[in-house]
């Protein structure tokens, strides 16, 4: 059977979709330079499903390396996670983001290229329409971000559009997928694999890890939006589901074609909500602070999902705010060291 390969898949979300694979029965490769990743959630996934899930310790975007493992593999599907995606250090560090996020997805492509690979799904963002005029936000919508991560993720959908064009004009097979998600939240309901990334910067790891005492309080920035209660709206997404489209749309693609597909839920949740909603899961007080707003944090941002149901049937199916929390408290009780 051909592998599917997972870039980052040691990672948050390439983990649950290395764990989605496995459990589907599929054979697959994991190139990460563990950065950001964690050895143990692959060896998680290999424990909880009984299948051996190879790691290849290495960059995405390093060729020679990735189309040896390609062509050894006989890989035809790629599912490329592997980035760097803190928005505030990209604007410190942007060179870092360009390296890790553009340059290696052209190293990718180009090993791609090279042993054949068929289908190609891109982990893109909500942060390539950057502050969009209107919410829910269309694949339509202009994409302009704000920021060097934003950017960097744009501009891999532009390398992916050129690519799949010359392709094309080949007459060679190459269909990719652009998923721009919201905000990704929650744990797989199983407890197999979760989130923990060092430092934080999701909102509802880090509600809950006030609400276990790990850390001393919750800084909102920004109480005085034009949204009901203040604080900022945001559209979160379960990273079970997201994974669901994830498959959905790799199962799709056929040939030489572009798809650009928004990942959420199609309405937002504000900070509050997040806050009370962890306080009622958790039975515990979050301790909160109010603090100035950050540069480039717009009001509102939540998806139009309309174009995946209409085109693939597919929609998010755990809707329930709580839920989605739950599963994120139940993964980080049971590791509030993390993967250590
Ligand atoms: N978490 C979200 O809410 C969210 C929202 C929008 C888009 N995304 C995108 O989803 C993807 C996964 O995000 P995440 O939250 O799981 O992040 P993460 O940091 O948990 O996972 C990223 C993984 O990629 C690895 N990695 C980074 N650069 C690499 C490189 N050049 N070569 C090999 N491995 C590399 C890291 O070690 C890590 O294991 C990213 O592409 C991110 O931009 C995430």
């Amino acid at each position: 059977m051909a592998s599917v390969l997972v870039t980052g898949g040691a990672g948050y979300i390439g983990s649950h979709g290395v764990l989605r694979l496995a459990r589907d029965g599929h054979e697959v490769v994991v190139v990460d330079n563990l950065v950001r990743g964690h050895r143990e959630a692959i060896a998680a996934v290999e424990r909880a499903t009984g299948t051996r899930v190879e790691l290849v310790e290495g960059d995405a975007g390093d060729r020679a390396l990735v189309e040896g493992v390609l062509r050894r593999r006989g890989v035809r599907d790629v599912m490329h996670f592997a980035a760097l995606a803190y928005v505030g250090e990209s604007v410190e560090r942007p060179l870092e983001y360009y390296r890790a996020n553009t340059s290696a997805a052209i190293g990718l492509l180009e090993a791609c290229e090279a042993a054949g690979v068929e289908r190609f799904v891109f982990s893109s963002t909500c942060a390539t329409y950057g502050e969009p005029a209107a919410v829910p936000i269309a694949e339509t919508c202009p994409q302009s971000p704000i920021s060097p991560y934003g950017r960097s993720k744009l501009m891999v959908e532009r390398v992916l559009a050129d690519v799949a064009e010359s392709r094309r004009r080949a007459g060679g097979a190459f269909a990719y997928a652009a998923l721009r998600y919201f905000n990704v939240a929650g744990c797989d309901r199983a407890g197999v694999v979760g989130e923990a990334h060092d430092p934080e910067t999701h909102l509802v790891p880090i509600v809950l890890q006030a609400a276990l005492g790990l850390r001393d309080r919750v800084t909102i920035f920004g109480t005085d939006y034009a949204t009901p209660d203040g604080t900022c709206v945001r559209d979160y997404i379960h990273v079970e589901d997201l994974i669901d489209a994830h498959v959905r749309v790799l199962g799709a693609l056929r040939g030489v074609e572009e798809r650009a597909y928004n990942l959420g839920i199609g309405r937002g949740h504000s900070v509050r909500e997040i806050v009370s909603a962890a306080e009622r899961v958790t039975g515990r007080r979050v301790p909160v602070v109010e603090g100035p707003r950050r540069a480039g944090d717009p009001p509102r941002l939540f998806a139009d999902p309309g174009k995946i149901r209409r085109e693939l049937g597919w929609e998010a199916r755990i809707r329930d705010l709580d839920e989605i929390i739950a599963s994120a408290w139940n993964w980080l009780r049971a590791h509030p060291k993390g993967y250590a």
